[in-house]
């Protein structure tokens, strides 16, 4: 049954304060001008566009219109250590529904049942909530030309009111030749019945990608793009898979095959640029110049090796610089943007350089006199877009609440909501109480302690391993030591102690003597949350198994051991490490595989 929601209109213009104040955190300067002191020269990103046109898995409507493909649940969950439990993804797709992405490529079913699972969960409640503009997420799954992947894909996106199948097939000479080992005449024939197999499914929105079409002759991709479309093909995904683009030469890729590809008029062009020159966010763009109705990007930017099109770099990019595209627009709500944003930086635990563009700390931050005095005198001499634009609340901001040690539980799960997190009433008890606890010992509770303590508590796998306590000694004087007590899911408890390099070394030995699953600990970060002595600490770690937990990679079809992260919280970096621990532990634990 389809729920309806309701929301922000998706074309809103932007709020700009009416106030001018400033705020000297991490010795930055944040200033707030009335919007109307701009003159007339200034870049401003608040154009209004027409609603989004209908939904045709095959044609839009207005031809000005950009539909918007994320992948970060597919190809942005590809970046090393990115795994995420099922319900961090669902988290992350309702997210991106509410910033109005036409598409959710939800994941890689045939992968492994974990990833399966996670798209049914996200087909049945993203791909059916509709909204009251009639707006509902297409719910993507990717599969490989192989029928048992197609079978797949669709047994998942098929509970969405809106169910799409992508597949793909490598069509550069290379990979033909060496991965596929393959003639061009076999590669067609493969994706031309796959197509056909997905239709003959149910499937009326079916996407094809020829992989590396960057590197692959254009005779033949016209030739198989051909073949796709008369077998039922409606969106043409054309991938630099490399990223080896320069982007005149994909804008020129991009404007051949509109020109040479039978029954192109037929279908939606897409994009899916990688970043391996740092070209992604200008080769979509110029894909979207060169006629392109789709781009696919992800959030932060997220994806294998060096990461796609940033969705915020792409959207703002089209936004500000609409003069330049012939007026193109897009569907997004850009004021989800940074919820968005840091949100996937919590749960992938892929955390963002501070200079990246839009949704970095620097990314409004002004820090030479120069650039000070020139904000104080007017903000549009060094901002070009406002950061309300995006979403970005300065500290002032925050709805007015200020959370503290007097707020009570009410204010904290409203404060969580205008996050993006749905809290059940048992996980919200559980985070209020450790929200108590930091605000005993802080001034005020900031947006970033909350979302470190939510990452820490709520959102982890199924606990399996629960931390009772833990007691370390350290120092030059000797070994470090450490006694941990953990807590089975049966509610017995388990001692472990062990000697160690030093105090982690000791705890997470401890932990190993306890949990007995042999893992490589292969990163450790910690990070203060805010700043000063009483900061929250949160602590990442990336392990991976040594015998299983096996998955099946999209593009290259081999099985690789998964990795895993987890996170911790807390105000004392011992706890919040030996939590971090622990939470890997139990994505790995919970983790169905192959
Ligand atoms: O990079 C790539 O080629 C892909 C395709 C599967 C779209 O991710």
């Amino acid at each position: 049954m389809a729920t309806v929601l309701l929301r922000h209109p998706p074309f809103s213009s932007p709020i700009h304060s009416s106030h001018t104040s400033t705020s000297t955190s991490t010795s930055h300067l944040f200033l707030h001008f009335p919007h109307s002191s701009f003159p007339k020269f200034t870049i401003s990103c608040s154009s209004s566009h027409p609603s989004r046109p209908n939904y045709i898995p095959n044609h839009i409507p207005d031809p000005s219109y950009v539909r918007i493909f994320d992948t970060t649940l597919r190809d942005g969950e590809q970046s090393p250590g990115a795994s995420m439990t099922a319900k961090e993804k669902l988290d992350i797709a309702r997210q991106l529904a509410k910033l109005g992405v036409d598409v959710i490529e939800a994941g890689f079913p045939a992968a492994s049942q974990a990833d399966f699972d996670a798209v049914v969960m996200i087909a049945k409640e993203v791909g059916n909530a509709v909204y009251e503009d009639g707006y509902v997420p297409v719910i993507c799954g990717l599969s490989r030309c192989s029928e048992k992947d197609i079978r797949s894909a669709w047994e998942a996106v098929k509970h969405a009111k809106r169910p799409r199948v992508h597949a793909f097939i490598a069509t550069s000479s290379i990979h033909m030749e060496y991965k596929l080992k393959k003639t061009k005449e076999q590669v067609i024939e493969i994706a031309r019945n796959m197509i056909k197999l997905a239709r003959s499914l149910g499937c009326e929105d079916i996407e094809f990608s020829p992989e590396d079409a960057g590197r692959s002759e254009r005779e033949f991709l016209y030739e198989i793009l051909g073949e796709v479309i008369k077998a039922g093909a409606t969106t043409l995904n054309i991938p630099d898979t490399v990223g080896i683009n320069m982007p005149s030469e994909y804008g020129g890729l991009i404007a051949d095959i509109k020109a040479n590809t039978p029954g192109v008029e037929n279908v939606i062009i897409s994009t899916h640029c990688q970043n391996d020159l740092g070209l992604s966010t200008a080769n979509t763009l110029e894909g979207a110049r060169a006629g392109a109705r789709q781009l696919e990007v992800t959030v932060n930017g997220i994806g294998e090796r060096a990461g796609n099109a940033s969705l915020e770099e792409v959207v703002m990019a089209l936004k500000c610089g609409s003069h330049v595209f012939g007026n193109l627009y897009t569907g997004m709500n850009t004021k989800h943007i940074y919820r968005t944003s840091r949100m996937v930086e919590e749960y992938s635990g892929l955390q963002l350089q501070p200079h990246k563009a839009l949704v970095g700390l620097n990314a409004f931050a002004h820090e030479s006199g120069i650039h000070q005095d020139g904000m104080l005198k007017h903000r549009g001499t060094y901002e070009i877009i406002s950061p309300e634009d995006i979403g970005l609340e300065r500290p002032e901001d925050q709805a007015g609440i200020v959370l503290g040690k007097l707020s009570g539980r009410h204010a904290v799960k409203k404060r969580l909501e205008e996050l993006g997190y749905e809290l059940k009433d048992d996980n919200l008890e559980s985070l209020f109480q450790r929200f108590k606890s930091v605000a005993e010992k802080k001034k005020r509770v900031t947006d970033a302690d909350l979302r470190a303590l939510v990452s820490d508590e709520n959102f982890q796998a199924e606990p399996i391993w629960k931390l009772g306590d833990v007691q370390v000694s350290c120092g030059t004087l000797g070994l470090s030591t450490a006694t941990v007590k953990l807590v089975g899911i049966d509610n017995t408890e388990h001692i472990g102690c062990s000697i160690g390099t030093g105090p982690l070394d000791a705890a997470y030995k401890a932990i190993d003597l306890i949990v007995k699953e042999p893992v490589t600990l292969l990163e450790y970060s910690m990070n203060a949350v805010t700043e000063g002595i009483d900061a929250i600490a949160t602590t990442r770690v990336l392990i991976r198994g040594v015998d299983n937990h096996i998955s099946t990679h999209a593009l290259t079809g081999e099985t690789y051991h998964r990795t895993f992260s987890g996170v911790g919280a807390g105000m004392d970096v011992v706890v919040s490490s030996v939590k971090a621990y622990i939470a890997a532990l139990n994505k790995m634990l919970g983790f169905k595989g192959t």
